[in-house]
């Protein structure tokens, strides 16, 4: 069976993630955070007390880390420069920062070519904003999930309440929707959705249930490259 590019693009809390992790498990497919990458890169700039709008600063220190990601059984880990940074980079401030800093086109070009890097082989579920329609503009399947910024918002602080983390609701929702704002109104590479992309309302739908969906795409996927190949 061919090794798929499997894109999975949409806004913060739509399910991404998990999504993703149990695709790609099932598959025996790489993969991919993206926005783990923008993550580690304000981790990175706020610990070298760098300026999200100091863009020369940036496209250096994009130079010189170096993200990789590490799989111990189902569980997914982030290092930064060999530190493992997986909790660090979940934190609300640098969420809001990592918004900021992933609109400077220096860090866009730096961490697409690493993403194109490593997902170029195939056998991979690249998550994020901008997989369908930049990184990767002819990914094999394509989703783009969507959910009311509400039920993002209470997602959000579910699993961060889960992972101990301190927060409040409204807040939570709150930051939902300026991410939403700072991630669709960006001049490079906003979150949009791909013309040719299987769209999914997760609003009403559990996990299970758009797996279920997901999983029948890229069956479907398997069949038309088998097709194609026995033509
Ligand atoms: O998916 P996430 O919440 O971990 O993403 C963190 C931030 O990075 C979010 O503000 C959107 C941005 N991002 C991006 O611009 N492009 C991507 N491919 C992935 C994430």
């Amino acid at each position: 069976m061919k090794n798929l590019i499997i894109a999975i693009d949409g806004p913060s809390g739509v399910g991404k993630s998990t999504l993703s992790r149990i695709l790609s498990l099932d598959l025996g497919y790489i993969n991919l955070d993206t926005g783990a990458m923008y993550r580690a890169v304000a981790l990175a700039a706020t610990r070298r007390g760098i300026d999200a709008t100091d863009h020369e600063a940036l496209r250096q220190l994009c130079d010189e880390i170096i993200i990789e990601f590490a799989r111990n059984k189902s569980e997914e880990r982030v290092l930064l420069n060999g530190e493992d940074v997986s909790a660090a980079i979940r934190t609300p401030e640098i969420s809001l920062l990592t918004a900021a800093i992933a609109a400077c086109p220096d860090v866009r070009h730096a961490m697409v070519a690493r993403q194109r890097e490593l997902g170029a082989g195939g056998g991979v579920v690249l998550e994020g904003r901008d997989i369908g329609t930049v990184v990767f503009p002819h990914a094999d399947v394509k989703f783009f999930l969507k959910a009311s910024a509400e039920v993002r918002g209470r997602r959000r602080f579910l699993e961060l309440q889960t992972k101990g983390v301190a927060v409040d609701l409204a807040r939570t929702i709150a930051e939902v929707q300026v991410r939403d704002t700072a991630d669709t109104t960006r001049t490079m590479s906003p979150l949009v959705q791909a013309e040719d992309a299987v769209v999914i309302d997760t609003t009403e739908l559990d996990i299970p249930q758009v797996l279920e969906r997901m999983f029948t795409v890229v069956a479907d996927s398997h069949r038309a490259d088998e097709s194609s190949q026995a033509d």
